[in-house]
């Protein structure tokens, strides 16, 4: 299975670093992150991004690399995720912007209809911010902000991270057993 997961430069570093910890060695995994993510990155987790993929089993691409297989719906991958998503990011995905491989990669999904997940993270909401979900709901990607559960009693910041990979993954179709499920 390949995967794309996609960093763009909202807060929520640390649910893209788990998701590839969790993903790392498990499918064929493409990471692609923004300008600003990388900042973001290492702001939130301590590690600079370069540094924390180098010992996983990734192949990593520069935003503006056309040439990254990503790029081109004849190369085929399973699903993508873009986590965090910024609103800028949600609004160029939503308006067919593809002016980086991250937007880029996304409208490939779209356009190969591909499983698309998009983890935008901001609060609150403006109607643009709503619109733009909406028109991408309508297309069939799935709009997972990262808002957590708390009938699972987490007791830790990575419990809080860990169910939302954890819904990621149940959306992408990836076995997992890494937050509490209602029962
Ligand atoms: C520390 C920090 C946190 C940010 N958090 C968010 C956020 O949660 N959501 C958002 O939409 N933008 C956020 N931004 C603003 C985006 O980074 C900015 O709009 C940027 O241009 C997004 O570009 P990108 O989506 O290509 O990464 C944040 C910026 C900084 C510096």
């Amino acid at each position: 299975m390949r995967v794309g997961v996609c960093i763009s430069g909202a807060s929520g570093a640390p649910y893209a670093k788990r998701l590839i910890e969790f993903l790392n060695g498990k499918v064929e995994l493409f990471i692609v992150a923004s300008y600003e993510a990388k900042k973001i990155f290492k702001d939130e987790t301590g590690v600079n991004i370069r540094d924390f993929l180098k010992d996983k089993d990734v192949k990593y691409y520069d935003n503006d690399n056309f040439y990254s297989p990503l790029a081109s719906g004849s190369f085929k991958v399973d699903a993508g995720v873009v986590v965090p998503c910024s609103v800028k990011s949600l609004s160029a995905i939503a308006n067919g912007f593809s002016e980086n491989l991250i937007y880029r990669f996304a409208d490939v999904c779209m356009k190969e209809n591909r499983k698309l997940v998009i983890v935008v993270r901001e609060t609150p909401f403006s109607a643009i911010h709503l619109e733009n979900m909406l028109r991408l709901a309508r297309l069939g990607v799935t709009i997972l902000p990262p808002i957590p559960a708390f009938y699972n009693k987490p007791n830790t910041i990575e419990d809080i991270v860990d169910f939302i990979v954890g819904r990621i993954l149940d959306v992408i179709g990836i076995e997992n057993s890494i937050y509490k499920r209602w029962e």
